[in-house]
């Protein structure tokens, strides 16, 4: 028999997994494991150490329900959840890069017409977003559809103020028309602070990490016959944009929101001046 020593640790846990049948399960296993206990030679944790990680990932668990997902969180301020993205969203050249689908995605968003206000409660700056869904070509996708959604002007989606905001605020489905092209009114996105009331929270301020995102409008576009790309447009100019405490700005997704004040552009517009308006053309890959 082997001792489980230092040195021999490792090499006995991963002979263990000798009879798992499951090829992919094992891969996964055998390299976590070699990297928890590389972490564990690396830090030489003490054993109150090692049972203050063992709290934090319980608190992390228990601060998840249906409307809260702590894990995933973590996963975001650790870069994590971009680096799947990354590695599973290799795009072709030219086609709109995808981010973070994050936690307040919500199914069954409101079919909207074109030119729509997707603000219930009318609270913020009017803007007005527009532009075109393409293929590979530049070809104009007709009927592709746009999922929206962004957090209210002071930073809270509708779902997490159900109390305060009219249920579906700021959400909404859109067409492109026979030209590729959409449009809708909202109103102007502003940064906001990832949820800190939990361990996620709590690490970036140990950390000496903001919780800052900065101000941005989710699409999920879709086509049929493409890839669908998940995705953000974020304001230029705002000052979150280098340091997005969930790493999930891509310099190719950064728009300017331009202020408006002609009152003809205003009413052919449906809005009132001053209002601030931008423009995005997403493209789309062909699905595999
Ligand atoms: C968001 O943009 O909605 C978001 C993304 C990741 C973590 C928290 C919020
Ligand atoms: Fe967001």
């Amino acid at each position: 028999m082997r001792g489980f020593t230092e040195e021999t640790a490792t090499e006995i846990v991963l002979a263990r997994l000798s009879e798992c049948n499951d090829d992919r399960l094992r891969q996964v296993m055998t390299s976590i494991i070699r990297h928890l206990h590389t972490v564990v030679r690396e830090v030489e944790p003490s054993e109150e150490e090692w049972l203050d990680a063992i709290q934090f990932l319980t608190a992390t668990g228990q601060m998840c329900d249906d409307k809260r997902q702590e894990w995933i969180l973590l996963s975001d301020t650790l870069g994590v959840s971009m680096l799947v993205d990354a590695i599973t969203n290799r795009k072709p050249v030219g086609a709109t890069e995808s981010t973070v689908l994050g936690p307040f995605h919500v199914e069954g968003a409101p079919d909207l017409p074109h030119g729509a206000n997707i603000s219930v409660e009318g609270k913020g700056e009017p803007l007005v977003v527009s532009g075109r869904v393409l293929g590979p070509d530049e070809k104009p996708l007709e009927g592709a559809e746009l999922d929206v959604w962004q957090a209210n002007p002071e930073g809270y989606y509708d779902v997490q103020q159900p109390d305060v905001q009219p249920a579906m605020n700021l959400r909404g489905r859109f067409r492109t028309r026979a030209n590729g092209k959409f449009q809708f009114r909202s109103v102007k996105p502003c940064s906001y602070p990832i949820p800190t009331d939990g361990p996620v929270g709590r690490l970036l301020s140990a950390l000496g990490r903001h919780p800052h995102r900065p101000a941005h409008i989710h699409f999920i576009v879709s086509a049929e016959g493409f890839q669908p790309v998940t995705t953000h447009l974020f304001v230029a100019g705002d000052p979150y944009l280098e340091s997005d405490a969930v790493f999930g700005v891509k310099k190719s997704l950064i728009v300017p929101f331009e202020l408006e004040t002609s009152d003809e552009r205003a009413t052919l517009l449906g809005v009132t001046a001053p209002f601030y308006s931008a423009t995005y053309d997403f493209k789309l890959s062909e699905a595999d």
